[in-house]
């Protein structure tokens, strides 16, 4: 906590988020912003996000909350695709202007085509210590039809450099319901996760995005999607890696003991964060903005010294409080139960019909609503 102008004492921002557009290829499937790595625009764009941070750190009556942040997190688009150097000259500008005292986890997101050791050092060195892989498959049909960037092999090589380069802290993603997939396909890509032995898998089923290719494809009738064959594999997921030592403490999202991700825990539980860069969403206090889905027009505005965002609402504490109650249902730990205390008759009936069930004072969705989370969360907004 620190002191505003006024003397009343405000909450610092607990998270920062930190978006990096680029990606060495992009898959057909995917609906994240980003774009092919472009060096012309890289170095403004590094520049742009320390002005940014400067922006917010600035003193003046705009009343904006220090930033002291407990979580990092670099999501993408693909910030391993910066350079060593790039990388280098983002963490340690991030770095000279954080206060990181409260810093317990930094997480940045890669791509295993994307990882050499010397990187994995200097990231580990500057103080990440998460990685967030995406491996999607093992199966080179497969990545193929995923359109990724990498090999099976490949990944495999990038995974030992993490753990050579001295991260205790990783996460695989994978991909299922991929046009083709076999069960048994599914079931060889999580043994083969679960071997290597991360400490964080996220298991996503494939989703048809809009303004992607294969949403395109879908929309044609040329890829069909499988709710019922989605939802075989979703249960089967959740048994394989509960038996392999998996606590699934979101629908996609399993750990080891202790090892969860705290900085998404800390958006579902309705958390404060800043984000970064083109594209990033902020939410602090009764306000939340986000910026320009263009990096060039990012860059552009940040360097003249305008806003970034280009979208920006009033979220009072009432509709924090049902997005914590959608976000909170989502994770194993659920919700406290009195927090649903003004929808007696949509408790019952989604009891009733065996997707929520009430256990020391805590709300939680059974195996059968996990499958159904959205439609349950909509209930409650
Ligand atoms: C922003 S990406 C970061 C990872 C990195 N760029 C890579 O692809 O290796 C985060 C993850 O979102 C998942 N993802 C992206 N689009 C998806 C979709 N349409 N359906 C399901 N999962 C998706 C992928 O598993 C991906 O690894
Ligand atoms: S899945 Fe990852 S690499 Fe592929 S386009 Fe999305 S962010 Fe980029």
């Amino acid at each position: 906590m620190s002191a505003a102008a006024g003397g009343r004492a405000v909450e610092a921002v607990p998270h920062l988020y930190v978006h990096v557009p680029f990606c060495p290829k992009i898959c057909p499937y995917c609906s994240f912003y980003k774009e092919a790595s472009d060096r012309n625009k890289t170095q403004r764009y590094l520049d742009a996000i320390l002005r940014e941070l400067d922006a917010w750190q600035r003193p003046d009556d705009a009343g904006r909350p220090p930033l002291r942040p407990r979580t990092v997190f670099f999501g993408g688009g693909t910030p391993s695709a910066l350079s060593t150097p790039q990388l280098e000259y983002l963490l340690t500008g991030l770095r000279d202007r954080l206060d990181l005292s409260a810093l317990t986890e930094w997480t940045l997101e890669m791509n295993p085509a994307t990882v050499s050791l010397e990187k994995a050092r200097l990231l580990r060195s500057l103080g990440v210590n998460r990685v967030s892989m995406g491996v999607q498959s093992w199966e080179p049909d497969l990545l193929a039809v995923l359109g990724r960037v990498h090999s099976a092999e490949q990944a495999r090589r990038s995974y030992d450099i993490l753990r050579e380069a001295g991260f205790e802290n990783v996460n695989l993603d994978l991909i299922f319901g991929v046009p083709t997939q076999t069960r048994a396909q599914w079931v060889r890509s999580l043994e083969e996760t679960v071997a290597l032995a991360p400490e964080h898998i996220s298991a996503y089923n494939l989703t048809y995005e809009e303004d992607t290719e294969y949403f395109r494809r879908f929309a044609s009738g040329e890829l069909t999607q499988d709710t019922e064959g989605d939802a075989d594999l979703f249960e089967l997921t959740a048994d394989l890696l509960a038996s392999s030592g998996y606590e699934p403490y979101e629908i996609s999202n399993f750990s080891r003991l202790g090892r969860e991700c705290l900085h998404n825990l800390a958006y579902w539980q309705g958390g404060d964060y800043l984000g970064l860069g083109p594209s990033a969403f902020s939410t602090v206090g009764e306000r939340r903005w986000a910026n320009v889905r263009d990096t060039a027009l990012y860059n552009d505005r940040v360097h003249l010294g305008v806003t970034a965002a280009d979208f920006e609402e009033h979220v009072p504490a009432t509709m924090r409080r049902a997005e914590s109650i959608a976000f909170g249902l989502r994770t194993n730990r659920g919700v406290a139960a009195d927090t649903l205390a003004h929808w007696p008759e949509q408790v019952a009936e989604f009891a009733g019909l065996g997707l929520l069930e009430i256990a020391a004072g805590r709300a939680l969705l059974t195996r059968k609503g996990r499958l159904l989370a959205d439609t349950v969360a909509e209930a409650f907004v």
